[in-house]
Formats: C-alpha cells, structure tokens, sequence
C-alpha cells in the first residue's frame, strides 16, 4: 500500500483548467464525472514538491529568476541516475515549456518554406507551430501492426531527402500511441537525420512513464555524432504534474547549436523560468524518486483495469499495447460512428471526456486517446458508463 495519496480528487472546474474547461461549458456538474483528455494528472502533487513551493512562497520575493547551481545540479543528477545520461551544466537552456522549446527551435533552426517532419499520429502542437510558423508540416505515419505501432524508416528517408527538410520533431515516448523505441529504432532514425542534414529536436518529456519490461533510450546517449545533431525538450511538469508552473529545460550538448538555439531564446524571452516552478523543479529531481516509483505502480493498475474492462466488454476495441507514457490509445471505430457522432457519444451518453483521434490526425480517426493519471474509483465509474451508454444505444462491440 502506498503511503502517497493518489485517490483524492480535487475538481478544478471554474479555474481555468485546460481540462476541465470544455466539460465546465458543456454545464456538467456530476462530481464522479472528470475529464480524460489534457496530458495532465488529476491526482494530488507530490508532498515534497509542495513542501518546496511553501517555502519558497514564505521568501515572500518573487522576482524574474533563471536557473542556479542548485537546479542544474538537481536536473543534472536526474538524468544520470534515471537515464544514465552525463549532462554538462554548460548544456541547459531555460525555457516556459517544451512546446516553447520546439517553437524556438523551428525559428532559430529553420527559415520560412522549410518543411519540419514528424511521425504520426502526432501530439497536435507540432503541426500547429509548423504552420503557424510558415514552415510545411510533412507526416510520417506509423504503420499499425496487430503488435502496436513501428516506423516506416523508408518513408522518413524520402521525407528527409527532400532538400527543404530542415528538422524532425522527435516524440520519444510517442504520444499518443504510447511506444518507447527501442535502441536500434532510434539509432536508425539518427542515421537517415544525420544523412539527409536533418536536425532533430527530441521531446522526450513523457521519458519517465515506462512500462515494466521497457527502456527508455536518450536520443543524445546513442552516439556522439547523435548528441551533436539533437537538441532535447525536457520538463519535471509531466513526470510530477507541474504543468501549470510553466518550466522546462531544453539540453543541447553541441555549442553551436546551442548558440544558435539561444539567439531566439535568449533573445525573445531573457532566458528565465518560472520562480515557482524552478523551486518544484528542484524538488522534485531531487527528492521525487519515491513518489514517482509509487505513482507507476499506479499507473500500471490503472493501465490493468482498462485493458481487462475493453477486452471483457468491449473486445472489438482494440488498444495499442502500452510501453510508456499515461496515455491510453484504443481504437472504437468498430462502434461504427462518425468522429463527431463519437464524440457525442462518448461525451453525451457516456459522461466521458476524452481527447478524440481526429485532434492527432487523420491516422487518429475512430481512436479515443485516455489519460490515465488519475483516481482509480474515477475510472472505474468512467468505465461502467461507457459500457451502460453503449448498452442503452445498442452499439456494436
Ligand atoms: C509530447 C509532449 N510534448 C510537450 C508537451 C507539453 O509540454 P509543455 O507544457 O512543457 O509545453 C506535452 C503535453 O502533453 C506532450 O505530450
């Protein structure tokens, strides 16, 4: 038994909260009703992490602050222990958030009418600064196999041989389908990046939810040709759920481009954080280790529960095997509904707010993507709606 809480549920309507906005506008007001769509966790922070943010509240000055010895040391100590990656302190680059970090990347790393490839389905930011930068989103569809998803490398290198494709979004692990590439995937993408000249910016912000049985590999501990063509988006706020405390870290070990990358940075935003999120930040590399231990314990409950719900009730649902993330990707297009139709159902007569496929692209048609960060009791009311709704409407399973 866990001496960590994740069962308390505090309802963040009328605050804003990404999540819960849309559910709040639709007038819902069930209390055993909570989203599952916004890559957040509904489950209390960590004790330590608040212990940190209290005092650093008690200082009672919160003036612009970048990071200090202290963060590096914490965040540096971090990726040696978990990741087994050596960090240089010289290597970390402030940042709001890893989409921020992506954003700067396509501005200082490519220019108007470059073409930024990433494989899909995607996490939506991705496409949506490609193009609202003037950049051209390319897709790399994942193939679907009956064991999960895999590249088409042959399609990535006709992608990064075309001579207007300047960078690659790496999402590692991949949200949403949830795989963690395996070594020789990775070192296979680093080879056809480093060919073709194509930078790679790595988002490996979901790098500490893996399955047992997996490994998460850091794209820059592959090879140094590797380390010296990547630059890595990183962040405590997904591992610890401080996503509201706007930090991140962007690890670039290559000077030059580090150079380049702190042009835009630097220079749009002085290269600061969020007082109160570096204090978490801290916190939480340095003392989070068993409250994340307790919380993937959790997580792997959550994850049997779902998987033994679908495939007792809904077994023509098929769901993408999970190696990594908290997102829960299953495939309902055997309902037999249109994507809006879905959504109505799902939202409707279900009670259950998800993020819906089509968002990922058109590979995400039929698909509902689940996060699982959550109270177990909220899921499993979540579950026996669906099943009464689906019940009630007679649809196929
Ligand atoms: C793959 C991925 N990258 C980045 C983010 C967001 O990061 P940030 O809040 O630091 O911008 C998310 C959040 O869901 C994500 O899933």
């Amino acid at each position: 038994m866990s001496t960590y809480d994740f069962t308390t549920l505090r309802s963040r309507l009328h605050m804003g909260a990404s999540k819960w906005v849309p559910m709040e506008r639709a007038g819902v007001t069930d209390p055993d009703v909570i989203p599952f769509s916004v890559a957040d966790m509904d489950l209390l922070v960590a004790p330590e992490i608040i212990a940190a943010i209290r005092e650093a509240a008690d200082f009672g000055v919160y003036g612009y602050t970048g990071m200090d010895e202290a963060f590096r040391a914490a965040l540096i100590g971090w990726m040696e222990r978990r990741h087994g990656w050596t960090v240089d302190p010289g290597w970390l680059v402030s940042n709001f958030g890893v989409v921020h970090a992506a954003g700067q990347a396509i501005h200082a790393f490519t220019k108007p009418g470059d073409a930024i490839v990433t494989q899909t389905p995607a996490y939506p930011p991705f496409k949506r600064i490609t193009e609202n930068s003037g950049r051209t989103f390319l897709a790399n569809p994942l193939r679907r196999t009956d064991r999960g998803y895999e590249l088409d490398l042959n399609h990535l290198e006709d992608l990064c041989r075309r001579p207007e494709t300047k960078l690659l979004f790496l999402c590692s692990p991949h949200n949403p389908t949830g795989r963690v590439w395996t070594r020789e995937e990775l070192t296979a993408i680093a080879h056809i990046c480093r060919r073709n000249g194509v930078l790679i910016f790595s988002d490996e912000i979901h790098c500490d939810f893996i399955a047992p049985g997996h490994t998460h590999t850091v794209l820059a501990t592959l090879d140094e040709e590797t380390a010296h063509n990547c630059i890595m988006g990183t962040s405590a706020s997904k591992t610890f759920n401080l996503a509201g405390l706007a930090t991140a870290t962007t690890i670039i070990p290559d000077q030059g481009l580090r150079r380049q990358f702190r042009a835009k940075t630097d220079g749009y935003t002085g290269g600061f954080n969020g007082y109160f999120g570096l204090a978490a930040s801290r916190a939480a590399y340095e003392h989070g280790e068993p409250w994340l231990s307790a919380f993937l314990e959790h997580l792997k409950g959550n994850f049997e529960l779902c998987k033994a719900f679908l495939a007792d009730r809904f077994p023509s649902v098929w769901t993408a095997p999970w190696e990594g993330t908290y997102l829960l990707w299953a495939d309902f297009s055997s309902l037999g509904l249109d994507p809006e139709a879905q959504m109505r159902f799902m939202r409707d007569e279900a009670g259950l707010w998800l993020d819906e496929g089509t968002m990922f692209g058109p590979e995400g048609i039929g698909f509902e993507r689940f996060v699982l960060a959550c109270p177990r009791h909220h899921l499993e009311k979540a579950l026996e709606r669906l099943d009464d709704a689906a019940r009630r409407q007679g649809l196929p399973r």
